[in-house]
């Protein structure tokens, strides 16, 4: 095979055989092909697309690259959930012990991530002496003793996807339906789950701004899921708005175990809800109950009575991490300067824009713009407004979190864009869109 035939095939809109994707895939990881022709390559596929057979098969080959993860030996069906990635989204730290307290195992390799606030990574290093750093060995012996483990990806797991995404990210190429499912769900079978639940965000705070084109992709990760035998599930979730109240590192960790108190704001709980709920239907446990109500009164009874919280304070413990930080926030790390937002006018809250928010908080230092960039696990913003509140002027809207002076000026300039307001009532959000279940 000649790498050029290969971009000329899809530079002319024909589809790749299997065969010839998974050539590439294996030549270019090992550095056989150059940069310049995979870049072509990459182009003539964000320009002309996949069918889906191709998008299975670039998926199954970027998984091959590495290790494919065996968790049988932990029971005989695991499960995962991915969220595209949104503002004040700590769903994973309330969700996975939420259903691991259903005796239901999980084992979660996570990531950082670029973006307005760190990853679930960072999120859970605010308890000191954590170790996402696990080998393979002591991650499925985790996971095998105590039925709850979170950990960052190794460096095996999808290499050919981390290579190729470098690529894209430099070459205009990363915003291509295809390429950016057949990217996650790599990872995602790298991974060894049965069942994935998929929480795909839409709005101006996400990667996909309309619910078309979140459904699009959603789609997509769930017909290549079912594909190559996963059962999959897809919600498209809401993120004009910023989800919960918190957005930052250790504010975002203290909301997550406010709501793991049986706390924590109204939307970010019932979104919590509804992702514990689909995974555990996904992993049988939701067979014998028929009423949906019924399933969610035993997942909301597992937040109110601390079983969520005890599994995550096992977790914790587990992973050398300081559970004491559980049970006294005050322990959490703290930012110098505290500043409060007021409301501008009396009436109702148009936008909370979730974009304008996470400018805030990059600009405070909470997330990172670049690789291995440190971020200031303190700051952030805790908006304390939904789109449709009543609200009258003076009231506070949004407390900054800040470090720095100059970081606090710039961050007030976005939190007052993000924040606009009506006389006229205003219909509040959904949390959902939509379900999209794989056949
Ligand atoms: N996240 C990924 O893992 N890959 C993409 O291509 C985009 C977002």
């Amino acid at each position: 095979m000649r790498v050029v035939d290969i971009i000329a095939k899809k530079r002319d809109k024909q589809p790749l055989s299997d065969s010839e994707i998974q050539w590439f895939v294996e030549n270019y990881t090992s550095g056989t092909i150059p940069d310049y022709q995979a870049a072509s390559l990459l182009m003539a596929i964000y320009l002309n697309g996949m069918e889906k057979h191709e998008t299975v098969a670039l998926t199954m080959a970027m998984a091959q690259s590495g290790d494919l993860l065996d968790l049988s030996g932990i029971t005989d069906y695991t499960i995962d959930k991915h969220s595209s990635g949104g503002v004040g989204d700590k769903t994973s730290l309330v969700v996975l012990p939420l259903v691991a307290s259903f005796d239901v195992p999980i084992a979660k390799m996570s990531g950082r991530g670029l973006g307005h606030s760190g990853g679930t990574l960072d999120k859970i290093e605010t308890f000191p002496g954590y170790n996402v750093n696990l080998d393979e060995e002591t991650f499925l012996r985790l996971a095998r003793e105590t039925g709850l483990v979170l950990a960052g990806q190794t460096r095996d797991l999808a290499p050919a996807d981390g290579k190729l995404y470098a690529l894209r990210d430099v070459t205009g190429t990363v915003a291509s339906l295809p390429l950016i499912a057949s990217s996650i769900m790599s990872k995602k079978i790298a991974a060894g789950a049965n069942g994935i639940v998929l929480d795909v965000k839409a709005g101006n705070g996400a990667f996909m701004h309309d619910v078309e084109s979140a459904r699009e992709l959603a789609q997509m990760m769930v017909d290549i899921g079912v594909s190559i035998g996963r059962d999959m599930v897809a919600v498209i979730s809401d993120m004009n708005q910023p989800l919960g109240h918190a957005v930052g590192n250790a504010i975002e960790t203290i909301e997550a175990i406010e709501t793991l108190r049986g706390g924590g704001p109204k939307d970010f709980r019932e979104h919590c809800v509804e992702i514990a709920h689909l995974m555990l239907k996904l992993a049988g446990r939701g067979t014998r109950w028929t009423e949906r109500e019924t399933v969610r009164d035993e997942i909301i009874n597992h937040l109110d009575d601390g079983r969520a919280l005890s599994r995550f304070r096992k977790m914790i413990e587990a992973q050398g991490g300081d559970p004491t930080y559980v049970d006294d926030l005050s322990k959490m790390p703290k930012a110098s300067i505290i500043h409060e937002i007021v409301a501008e006018e009396t009436g109702y809250i148009q936008q909370v824009r979730a974009d304008a928010i996470a400018s805030a908080a990059l600009a405070l230092g909470a997330g990172r713009e670049k690789k291995d960039q440190k971020i200031d696990l303190a700051v952030g913003v805790i908006v304390n407004v939904k789109v449709g509140n009543k609200i009258n002027k003076g009231e506070h809207v949004a407390v900054i979190h800040a470090n720095h002076e100059e970081k606090l000026k710039e961050a007030i300039q976005f939190v007052k864009q993000a924040i606009t307001y009506s006389n006229k009532p205003v219909d509040t959000l959904p949390l959902f869109y939509d379900t999209i279940y794989g056949q």
